[in-house]
């Protein structure tokens, strides 16, 4: 998948919430070193910078137009260009910290207990992930899918939901940690301008779908997915959309 951080980014206000809702609930410690995985365009990393200077903040990222916006917008963060899947660091890390990129790993029953090994002890796993893969703006993207030309094409990406129930992430870490603390938090988005919830997912969730068309389909989907989604989206007296998004929080110690 091709990232566009232009994209990404039209809704940087809404984006940055959950990641500082998530930020401001590690606790403070002694952090020297943090990685951010999926650190995107940069922007929540600089934040990580911030919180803790003198640490070694490495910037986790596999999309090489990502990584090249990060390393303007937060220069002094290791930048690494490495799929997660693959992701071996070669030391624990006092902070693993991910906004918003886990739910693109498949497998969490595996992958959640590996990451939290590669956690220092005593150390923290801060993870977000959106959870509204069931909410019309991401169910319609899948019935446009299934009922088009295009349908042999795309077909193969309507999946399950990526991220499972909270209490499978508490069955996950628990094990593995001193303190847990898993919560949801549903943000009730208004946004601006015309349909903007298909602006939306086209910065996330809509592009698997578009990569795969060209030129005139892709425009036809596109735009057969528009219309389904400004009908369930409608906006109201004063010209917005209220785009309710749930979002799934986990902040964890790893046990010393
Ligand atoms: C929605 S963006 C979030 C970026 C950033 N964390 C933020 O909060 O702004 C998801 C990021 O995860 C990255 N990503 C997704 N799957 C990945 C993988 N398997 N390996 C490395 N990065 C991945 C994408 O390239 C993208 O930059």
């Amino acid at each position: 998948m091709v990232w566009d951080p232009q994209q990404y980014l039209k809704f940087s206000g809404h984006r940055l919430r959950p990641a500082v809702d998530l930020l401001m609930r590690v606790p403070d410690f002694a952090v020297r070193s943090v990685a951010d995985l999926g650190a995107g365009a940069g922007n929540v990393s600089r934040l990580l910078k911030e919180r803790w200077p003198d640490a070694v903040v490495a910037g986790v990222e596999g999309s090489a137009e990502m990584v090249a916006a990060g390393k303007k917008a937060a220069p002094d963060i290791q930048w690494q260009q490495q799929d997660l899947a693959s992701w071996q660091p070669a030391q624990a890390y006092d902070l693993i910290y991910s906004n918003a990129a886990l739910h693109w790993l498949p497998d969490h029953a595996a992958l959640f207990p590996a990451l939290m090994q590669k956690v220092a002890p005593g150390g923290i796993l801060a993870v977000q992930m959106p959870r509204n893969f069931l909410a019309p703006s991401h169910l319609l993207i899948g019935e446009t899918a299934l009922d088009g030309p295009w349908r042999s094409k795309v077909e193969h990406l309507v999946a399950p939901p990526p991220v499972a129930e909270p209490g499978l992430y508490h069955a996950l870490l628990a094990p593995l940690s001193e303190n847990i603390d898993i919560w949801e938090t549903e943000y009730l988005q208004v946004l601006e301008g015309d349909n903007p919830v298909k602006e939306w997912t086209k910065g996330t969730w809509l592009t698997r779908y578009l990569d795969i068309l060209q030129g005139a389909e892709k425009a036809a989907f596109e735009a057969a997915y528009g219309v389904r989604v400004t009908h369930a989206y409608p906006k109201n007296a004063a010209g917005q959309t209220l785009f309710p998004f749930r979002r799934l929080f986990m902040v964890a110690q790893r046990k010393r």
